[in-house]
């Protein structure tokens, strides 16, 4: 069995996965409620809540699966990239097992594994990956599209400025909807009507034919209007409070779909034959939707990850070593990185 560690930002978690790909154990301990008074992750309490959670919650995982620490054959740890306290408490403690356990250390890049999580399944082994996939990375730090070849991601955009989920969860912050704010704007989404008279957020365009991502106009924009029509969850009218909820993600939304199209159109034919979605915001049951519609219309298949495997799990992180061909490290070589290039 291979032992996945991930405690790069605000949940501590522990996994433990077959030889072929199947989870046995995949359990989270959820620092939210410790972060949600600052109304986002506050770095310090977070490795504070790693050192407390990691050895138990790794206890707890054998115990579940029924297995003993000689079933591990190998440990898997995100090195980055994240905060670089929290990524240090996962990492020595990966290093200190895979050292007294004699067994080898893969260091895990945090976006391979949500890369390759719509691939993971609780169930059963996992499915094999494509040889090729166009992969969308939609979380609170991240947003990208990556050409996956070969198991390799090759970048095709990045976020100039916010990424998508931050964007959901500082307007929600502004709005007084508690962290983390994407799920609760599309909690509220779903009553309202999208209106874009009432709210314009229009698609960024670069002048210099970039397809970046870039969220911060939106954020602006949607923080103006707010606050100029009295947009509130405590004391606003909550029937302008959904219309607006609505038109803000489906603007975030419309901005995705229209850097797919745009890179989609531009990729030189054979062009990959599916299209994954990953990251906390691929939890959103609206863009789910609007994704399958996507892949539909193109005859395109399109891998949507388990709703657990969205947000950061060490699932993920497991199932990234089991895809890489990198030898394991020497445990006492491996590095926590805030920043991966
Ligand atoms: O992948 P993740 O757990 O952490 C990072 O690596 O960033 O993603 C967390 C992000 C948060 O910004 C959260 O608001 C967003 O994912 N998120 C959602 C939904 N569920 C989580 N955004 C939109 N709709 C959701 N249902
Ligand atoms: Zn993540």
């Amino acid at each position: 069995m291979i032992l996945g560690i991930e405690t790069s930002c605000d949940e501590t978690s522990v996994a433990l996965l077959d030889g072929d790909g199947a989870v046995r154990v995949n359990l989270i301990a959820s620092q939210i409620e410790r972060h949600r008074p600052f109304g986002g992750v506050v770095p310090e309490i977070a490795s504070r809540e790693h050192l407390q959670h990691l050895f138990p919650l790794v206890g707890r995982a054998l115990d579940d699966a029924r297995a003993s620490w000689s079933d591990i054959d190998r440990i898997a740890v995100t090195a980055g990239p994240g905060l670089i306290g929290a990524l240090l408490v996962g990492v020595a403690g990966a290093q200190g097992l895979s050292y007294a356990l004699g067994v080898p250390l893969t260091p895990v890049n945090h976006l391979e594994g949500h890369i390759f999580s719509p691939y993971l399944q609780r169930e059963g082994a996992a499915i094999s990956l494509p040889d090729r996939f166009l992969s969308l990375v939609i979380s609170g730090g991240h947003s990208s599209i990556y050409d996956v070849k070969g198991g390799r991601p090759v970048m095709l955009n990045r976020t100039r400025d916010d990424a998508i989920g931050e964007t959901f969860d500082k307007v929600a912050k502004f709005i007084g909807l508690p962290y983390p704010g994407g799920p609760q704007i599309e909690k509220h989404a779903g009553a309202g009507s999208i209106d874009r008279r009432r709210f314009p957020f229009p698609v960024p365009q670069f002048k210099d034919d970039s397809l970046d991502f870039s969220y911060s106009g939106i954020k602006a924009g949607a923080i103006r209007i707010a606050r100029q029509q009295n947009i509130r969850i405590d004391g606003g009218d909550p029937k302008t409070l959904a219309d607006f909820c609505a038109t803000f993600q489906d603007a975030l939304f419309a901005q995705l779909f229209d850097r797919l199209n745009a890179i989609w159109s531009r990729l030189p034919p054979p062009r990959p034959t599916e299209v994954a979605i990953a990251g906390g915001v691929a939890a959103n049951g609206t863009l789910r939707e609007k994704i399958q519609a996507w892949g539909r219309d193109r005859g395109i298949i399109v891998r949507l990850p388990e709703k657990r495997y969205c947000t950061d799990n060490a699932a993920m992180i497991a199932f990234a070593a089991m895809q890489s061909s990198a030898e394991a490290a020497d445990p006492l070589r491996v590095h926590a990185r805030s920043r991966i290039a």
